[in-house]
Order: structure tokens, then C-alpha cells, then sequence
């Protein structure tokens, strides 16, 4: 018979993989201490209480992580959902027999909930994540922390974050596949001598990430669709169900490449090489090949972030051709390359090691299913306090980078950081 596989987004993961990693977390999580979530202490072996704000598409496929996670014993509770779209969020509450909330408030008022995973259009990720810590919760928020015109407020929620104690995981999941480990560990032990140079990208033919469905065309603003919700505090248009379904085509509500992608593909780079705030970023790009509708997001972008440790990093998007080249890290006395990397759950087959004397060797990768181990990651830290692997923190630093890259893009400049402000300067 076959083992049964738990699918996701692009990656997949053996059920009995899944109940091994998910036993050593609930090991973990029964050693650990007792927290305090709003209302009440929690102890070890009570269930974490989850709600979920956003359940389209990236917001199920987390209901069914940590449903399975449920499932096979850790002690987690999927207890509330909430959704702007009535129709939407009925349909998953019913699956499911929780209780459902039309406004992210009402779920952060429900004592039941201890964490909250936000996963809505990215405008609203840092607005909603800023009223779950203050309501007492600890936060999983999808990428991008926040929308690209938002850095001050994704500054703000990163001192108010650590100021109260919570724990935020932002939900680059390709942080916790460890793959990323042996390329952090070759760094560390000099494979590339002195770190000067990263070249990675993104490459897709195909406009359907942005042009998202559209599931009634004659949907209207109501008791079953909240757009002044959805709005949040972007500039207030009068409704298009192009505009709510499809956000990620529109510069209001998305980014295009920058944003929705690149998070995959620069998150880990940052954490495995130690990178910090970016001293500068410069961008290009537009819609080059999908401009017959209308969508405003570009769907090639360049962009290139220097470090204050005299590192440079280049990222290249396009959606037209998706012919893939090797990402290189290179330094002063070697490259690394890494083989059949990408994708939006993270890792890669091989690394190659390539000194500027001597051999070159093959050091084996792994392409695992990242998003069950980002989550346990989490709830662990939920318990013991400990900062998760993609912490507020440094989110931030990867905000700033994705952010100066977009405003240097959108206002054609150079964009600078002044690292003792945190702020962009243009
Ligand atoms: N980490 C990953 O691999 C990954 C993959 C896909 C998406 N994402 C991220 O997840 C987020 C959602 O993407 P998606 O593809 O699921 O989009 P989606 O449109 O399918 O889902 C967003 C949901 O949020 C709801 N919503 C809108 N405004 C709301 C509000 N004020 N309160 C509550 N719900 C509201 C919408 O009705 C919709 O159901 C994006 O920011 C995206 O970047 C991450």
C-alpha cells in the first residue's frame, strides 16, 4: 500500500514523515512550560487555541496544516475563523464546526483564542496582527509582514511586539527547512572566505498568481462581502470584485514580484548568511508581457540591496520565461551554488562548493515540506517564549529590503536606510 501523502502548496510530505516531526514537537511541547495567553495560563499539556484570520487560499491550506498537526497529537485546537467574505468563511466554519467572526475583532475577543494566524490580503497582514498582540495573542503572519507602502507601521508593530512579550512568526516557511542549515554551516566555515556577492531569482511563465478567480463576477458590497474591511487603509475606490478577489494585480493591496515572491526566494538568504538592515536599494522592471488586462503589478522585476558589511544582493523576477538558472553565493575565496532551489516551501537538492583553490565537492540538500515545520516552530515558541525562526525582528529586516526595493522601483531612485531611525530615506 502506498503512503499516504499530505499535499501542499508545490511540495509534499509522507504522512509518516509528518507524524515524526509532529511526535517530537509534542514531546517538546510536554516539557514546556506553562504560558499566559489573554484570560487564562496555559498549561502544558493544555491545547493551543488557534484562530485564523483570512481563510482563501494561503488560509486554508493553514487550516489543514495544523488540523493535521491536530490530528496527529500536538496539542493544538483550531477554535474560530474569520473571513470578509461571507460565503467563504461559511463553508470552511461548517467543515470545520468552529465558530466564525465576519470582523478580525470579534475573533480576537474570544478568550478561546490564544494565537492568531493572519492571512488576508498583505495590506492587512500588520494592521491585524498589531490589534491580535495588543488583544494579548501570539501572532503567525503570512509574508509579506506587511504591504510595501507600510514599513512605518511594520516598525512600529516589531517595538510593540517586543515590548509586550508576544511571539510573532512571519510565515516565510523556507526559513525552517533546514537545508538552510548546511549553507549557513558552509559560510561559517569559510567555504566563501569573506561573504561579497548573492545572485538568486524567480522564474515563471504565467500571469495566474496575480490574476487570481474570481468566484462570482455579480458579488456587491453587503452583510456577505465587507469591502470597507478589505480596504483597510488603502486609498478608499469604490468597489470591483476585480479589485477584492484578484488584489493581487493592484499596487494598492500588492506588490507583484517583490512582495509576493521574493520572499521566498531572499528570506532564507538573509538568515543563513546573518544579513541585517540593507544600507541601499535600487529596482527596475515593469509589465512587460501581461498588459492586455488591467493589472498594475510589474511582472518583470530587478532588484539589488546592498549591506553595510559591503555584501551585495541581486534578485531577478520574471514571469515570461521560466527558464531557471543556479543561485550563487559568492566571497573572496569561493562560490557556492545551489541545485533545483525554489519554489515557495524552500530547499534545494545539492549544494556545490566551489573554492578558488582546490576541488569542488557536492554536499547533499533536502526539499522538504517547510509550512508543518515553520507552524511547530511556532507553537513550540508559544510555549517556551523562545524567538521562532522568521521573528518580528527579522521580518523587519527583510520588510526593509523588500520595501526599499519597491519605492525605489515605483519613484525611479535610489532608496537608503538610516539604520539608528529604522527608517527609508528616498
Ligand atoms: N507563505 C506562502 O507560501 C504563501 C502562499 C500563498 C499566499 N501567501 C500570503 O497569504 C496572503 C493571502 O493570500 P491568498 O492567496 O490566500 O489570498 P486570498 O484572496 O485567497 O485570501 C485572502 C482572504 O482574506 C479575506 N479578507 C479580505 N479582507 C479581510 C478582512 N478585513 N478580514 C478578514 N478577512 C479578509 C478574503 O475574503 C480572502 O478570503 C497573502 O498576503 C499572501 O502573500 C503566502
Amino acid at each position: 500500500m502506498n503512503t499516504p501523502v499530505i499535499r501542499s502548496q508545490g511540495a509534499q510530505l509522507s504522512r509518516r514523515t509528518f507524524l515524526q516531526h509532529t511526535a517530537r514537537a509534542t514531546v517538546a511541547a510536554a516539557i514546556a512550560a506553562p504560558f499566559v495567553s489573554r484570560g487564562r495560563v496555559l498549561g502544558a499539556n493544555d491545547r493551543i487555541g488557534v484562530g485564523f484570520i483570512g481563510v482563501g487560499g494561503r488560509g486554508r491550506s493553514h487550516v489543514n496544516t495544523v488540523k493535521k498537526l491536530g490530528e496527529a497529537g500536538a496539542a493544538v485546537q483550531i477554535v474560530a475563523v474569520c473571513d470578509a467574505y461571507g460565503f467563504r468563511l461559511d463553508e470552511i466554519a461548517q467543515q470545520l464546526g468552529v465558530q466564525s467572526y465576519r470582523k478580525h475583532q470579534e475573533l480576537l475577543a474570544d478568550s478561546r483564542v490564544d494565537v492568531v494566524c493572519v492571512a488576508t490580503p498583505d495590506r492587512l497582514h500588520v494592521p491585524q496582527a498589531m490589534d491580535a498582540i495588543r488583544a494579548g495573542k501570539d501572532v503567525y503572519c503570512e509574508k509579506p509582514m506587511g504591504h510595501w507602502s507600510q514599513f512605518d507601521r511594520c516598525r512600529q508593530f516589531c517595538a510593540e511586539a517586543q515590548q509586550l512579550g508576544r511571539v510573532v512568526q512571519i510565515g516565510n516557511q523556507g526559513n525552517s527547512s533546514p537545508a538552510w542549515g548546511k549553507v549557513r554551516d558552509l559560510v561559517q566555515q569559510g567555504a566563501v572566505g569573506r561573504l561579497q556577492h548573492v545572485q538568486a531569482g524567480y522564474y515563471r511563465y504565467g500571469d495566474w498568481g496575480e490574476r487570481m478567480q474570481i468566484p462570482d463576477p455579480h458579488a456587491k458590497p453587503g452583510p456577505e462581502l465587507d469591502w470597507e474591511a478589505f480596504l483597510g487603509d488603502a486609498p478608499q475606490v469604490p468597489f470591483t470584485v476585480e479589485r477584492f478577489f484578484s488584489w493581487r494585480r493592484y499596487l494598492d493591496y500588492a506588490g507583484g514580484p517583490c512582495t509576493d515572491l521574493f520572499p521566498h526566494v531572499f528570506t532564507p538568504f538573509v538568515s543563513a548568511l546573518g544579513l541585517n538592515f540593507p544600507s541601499l536599494a535600487v529596482a527596475s522592471g515593469g509589465v512587460f508581457e501581461f498588459s492586455t488586462y488591467d493589472r498594475e503589478v510589474p511582472d518583470t522585476f530587478n532588484m539589488c540591496v546592498d549591506y553595510p558589511e559591503k555584501a551585495s544582493v541581486n534578485l531577478v523576477c520574471t514571469l515570461s520565461n521560466d527558464y531557471v538558472t543556479e543561485p550563487a553565493i559568492r566571497g573572496d575565496e569561493g562560490t557556492l551554488t545551489l541545485q533545483n532551489a525554489g519554489g515557495w516551501e524552500g530547499g534545494f537538492d545539492s549544494i556545490t562548493v566551489i573554492p578558488h583553490k582546490g576541488e569542488r565537492r557536492i554536499v547533499p540538500g533536502l526539499k522538504t515540506e517547510a509550512t508543518p515545520l515553520h507552524w511547530q516552530n511556532f507553537l513550540s515558541c508559544v510555549r517556551t517564549r523562545q524567538k521562532p525562526v522568521s521573528d518580528v525582528e527579522f521580518g523587519l529586516k527583510v520588510q526593509a529590503a523588500l520595501s526599499m526595493s519597491m519605492l525605489a522601483f515605483l519613484n525611479r531612485k535610489v532608496a537608503t536606510f538610516d539604520t539608528v531611525k529604522r527608517e527609508i530615506l528616498l
